[in-house]
């Protein structure tokens, strides 16, 4: 186990926990999109580190496109706007575009982001979750194709999922102390 960072509650996935996630998530991905050169798009800043790891595991060729998008800021909860912080550099009409999401929360960030690609005219577009968040209703609904995990309706950190842009870098998905943030 690695050593708790200070600020960390408890674990909710471990290194190996996600390891064993994000594999799966290549698998399918590999047997949905085989043939179909799918634009892997990696919203920022989250999902800079799942993309990475999950990309690795799909065994079929795609290629890689980055949007920046933010809604918390440096607050604990969502400003209700999306901001677009940079735009695509591909064209996607025609593509099989998979948007890779490091976390599902009010949904607001997704169903944006899926409006105004599907305006585009992609071919499909499809939602990779890494993870989401169990709620009893969420604001706007969404059903990515492809879900990590769910996982409980707590301040959550690592593994890309930051506060104030802080803890990104944690190599586990960790429940933040209240006292961090109140
Ligand atoms: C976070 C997270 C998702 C989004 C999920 O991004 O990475 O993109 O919020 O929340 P929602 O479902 O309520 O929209 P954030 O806006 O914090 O920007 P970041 O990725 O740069 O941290
Ligand atoms: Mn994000
Ligand atoms: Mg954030």
């Amino acid at each position: 186990m690695v050593e708790l960072h200070p600020d960390i509650e408890k674990v909710v996935l471990s290194e190996d926990q996600i390891a064993e996630i994000v594999a799966g998530l290549g698998a399918q991905i590999t047997r949905d999109y085989a043939d179909k050169n799918p634009l892997v798009i990696c919203v920022l800043k989250g999902a800079a580190i799942v993309t990475a790891d999950l990309v690795r595991q799909i065994k079929t060729p795609i290629t890689m496109d980055f949007m920046a998008v933010s809604s918390y800021g440096d607050g604990t909860t969502s400003s209700g706007v999306v901001r677009i912080l940079k735009d695509l550099d591909t064209r996607i009409e025609g593509r099989h575009v998979i948007i890779v999401e490091d976390i599902l929360d009010s949904g607001l960030t997704l169903s944006y982001l899926i409006r105004l690609l599907k305006s585009r005219n992609p071919a499909s577009v499809a939602v990779a979750a890494f993870l989401v968040k169990d709620l009893e209703d969420r604001e706007s609904a969404v059903s990515p194709h492809y879900v990590g995990a769910h996982v409980p309706n707590e301040f959550l950190v690592g593994y890309g999922l930051d506060y104030a842009e802080r803890y990104r870098n944690l190599p586990y998905i960790g429940v933040l102390k209240p006292e961090c943030y109140l």
